[in-house]
């Protein structure tokens, strides 16, 4: 449908203020890696350090949204980018709303990473790299998927008859099995820090 006939409305609260409320400077930690790499465990564990911190955040993951909003998009190429440029606006929004935001999507196409990257301000899309192996993923296995998509059962899955396109320069690199979910989680944090997200001055 054509925006021809809308208008674009500016608030009067604005983004800064509802930052300032919350003593944090908003953004989107973009969780992106195969099926079973660790995304979902990982952002759930930034998140709740963070809440502990007693930081304002919003988990949005994979399956959940797919239960919800994005209920009837599927996994052909069409339904992923429209399911990243969903989330990259959701994210948007409750970025606006001042809030710290996890998101764990497969997400597996550069440009459509790159399109949410490009609907946010500099600096409010953090793109962390869940870098587990196709191998070590599958032999996880734990939702018993990869074994589904071996035999044909499930179609166009990720890393088996679908392509992942690894980020090239994401701001954070976890190399998931290398490190106990404590260190994975302790360099988001630290990655944070140092780069003034969790100060109450914004
Ligand atoms: S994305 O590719 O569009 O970013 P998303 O993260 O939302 O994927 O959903 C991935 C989750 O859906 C997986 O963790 C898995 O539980 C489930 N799933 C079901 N079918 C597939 C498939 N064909 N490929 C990948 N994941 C699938």
């Amino acid at each position: 449908m054509s925006t021809k006939h809308l208008t674009w409305h500016t608030p009067q609260v604005t983004k800064l203020q509802r930052a300032r409320l919350k003593a944090q400077k908003p953004a989107i930690l973009w969780f992106t890696g195969l099926s079973g790499s660790g995304k979902s465990t990982i952002a759930n564990a930034v998140e709740a350090e963070l809440v502990t911190r007693g930081h304002h955040t919003y988990l949005l993951d994979g399956d959940n949204i797919r239960l919800g909003l994005n209920r009837g998009l599927g996994f052909s190429d069409r339904d992923r980018v429209e399911n990243i440029r969903r989330i990259g606006e959701v994210g948007k929004l409750f970025v606006d709303a001042g809030m710290i935001v996890l998101s764990a999507f497969i997400s597996p196409f550069q440009a459509d990473r790159e399109q949410v990257r490009g609907v946010v301000e500099q600096g409010e899309f953090i793109e962390v790299f869940v870098d587990t192996p196709l191998a070590i993923c599958e032999a996880r296995d734990p939702k018993g998927l990869y074994r589904k998509a071996r035999s044909g059962e499930i179609p166009n899955f990720t890393g088996i008859s679908s392509p992942y396109e690894a980020p090239t320069t994401p701001e954070i690199w976890l190399r998931g099995e290398q490190m106990s979910l404590e260190e994975l989680v302790a360099s988001v944090l630290s990655y944070l820090e140092e780069r003034g997200y969790l100060v109450g001055e914004v």
